[in-house]
């Protein structure tokens, strides 16, 4: 019973040094290499960082990153072959209007990323954020209500790998605000359920091996047994599920209170526990891991955009300067019930 324990990482920060009370050290690269067994670049294998236009393809910073990780014994989280939405679809692919012609590049350039990382890169999150969301791509291939878009991407993915031989490449479907159960039917979570049953059910079933739940939460957010809910129906369709983005936002005071580091760190303890919890759950991933570098600081969760970024979310394992916090100890806690023998042994 193996669990993997994941980071995302900016590519730029690995060769960058801090200043410590003994001298200057390369504390972002130290303790990525110490503390996980997951790389997963932030944003260096998106589409549109990998072929930005119809001309340009540039792996230089994600083939940089796979190379860090092999050599400290990292596995590659990919992230991702497609991503349907107009903001993250490279513009020169949303002025295509004929779908043939359409489908045709979005086959053309996911077969060429699974080909340029092959074995390399050990799991994709083959489709990020696809489901709930209007847009030109789902209009042109899914119609109003399909979801052939994203078949056509895991078929694609799933048949290049064959081809290369990389049958242990696995392949997920990955989604935020999927994490806590819900009785509307139209909640997100449902939709997505919704779509992987009948690709689970269709002859031959479309290839999703898995499913990445973001988890960008607060302290509001699902608890890890709400989580299990969720996980629990998809694990019963027989695909695995992975916490694949994990961050828990304290909100916007400079100030954080012990009591809300302890909320925080008891919040990580219950996510992680419930994923030691179910065989099928792989592992969690924190979508970086110092609070010095996180994307909340640029991005409001709550959406209160016009009062700029939120400068003090602190909603990750290690603080500004590379100290562990209380949430580290509780992600710890967590993975020490994999090895602890439970009463039947
Ligand atoms: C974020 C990156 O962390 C930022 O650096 C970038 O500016 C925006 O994207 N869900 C996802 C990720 O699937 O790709 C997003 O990453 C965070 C939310």
């Amino acid at each position: 019973l193996k669990k993997t324990i994941g980071a995302a990482v900016v590519g730029r920060h690995l060769s960058s040094v801090e200043q410590t009370p003994s001298g200057p050290a390369p504390l972002y690269a130290q303790t990525l290499a110490r503390e996980f067994n997951v790389l997963v670049p932030a944003n260096e294998m998106k589409p549109k960082s990998v072929h930005p236009t119809a001309e340009e393809w540039n792996f230089a910073a994600a083939d940089a990153m796979v190379a860090f990780a092999e050599q400290h014994g990292m596995a590659v989280h990919g992230h991702t072959l497609f991503w349907p939405q107009d903001r993250h679809t490279q513009e020169f692919l949303l002025a295509i209007n004929d779908p043939a012609a359409l489908q045709a590049q979005i086959v053309a350039q996911t077969r060429a990323m699974v080909r340029h990382f092959g074995g390399r890169v050990r799991v994709w999150d083959a489709v990020n954020e696809a489901v709930g969301r209007p847009g030109h791509v789902r209009r042109l291939l899914g119609g109003a209500t399909g979801y052939e878009h994203v078949a056509l991407a895991f078929r694609v993915a799933r048949d290049e790998l064959d081809k290369l031989g990389h049958r242990n490449v696995k392949l997920l479907y990955n989604d935020n605000n999927i994490e806590r159960p819900s009785s509307d039917p139209k909640a997100r979570v449902n939709l997505v359920y919704g779509m992987l049953k009948d690709f689970a059910t269709r002859t031959p079933r479309v290839p999703v091996d898995g499913v990445g739940f973001q988890y960008h939460i607060g302290l509001g957010g699902a608890t890890g047994a709400e989580w299990r809910e969720t996980a629990q129906r998809l694990i019963d369709l027989g695909l695995t599920v992975s916490v694949t983005e994990l961050d828990i936002n304290l909100g916007r005071d400079e100030v954080k209170s012990p009591e809300l580091l302890r909320a925080q760190r008891d919040k990580y303890f219950g996510i992680v526990q419930a994923c030691m919890q179910l065989p099928a759950c792989t592992g969690v991933t924190t979508w970086g891991f110092t609070d010095k570098h996180t994307w909340l600081k640029a991005f409001d969760p709550d959406g209160v955009g016009s009062d700029g970024p939120n400068p003090y979310p602190a909603p990750l394992l290690f603080d500004e300067s590379y100290a562990k916090k209380p949430a580290y100890y509780g992600v710890l806690r967590a993975l020490r019930l994999l090895s602890t023998p439970g009463p039947t042994g």
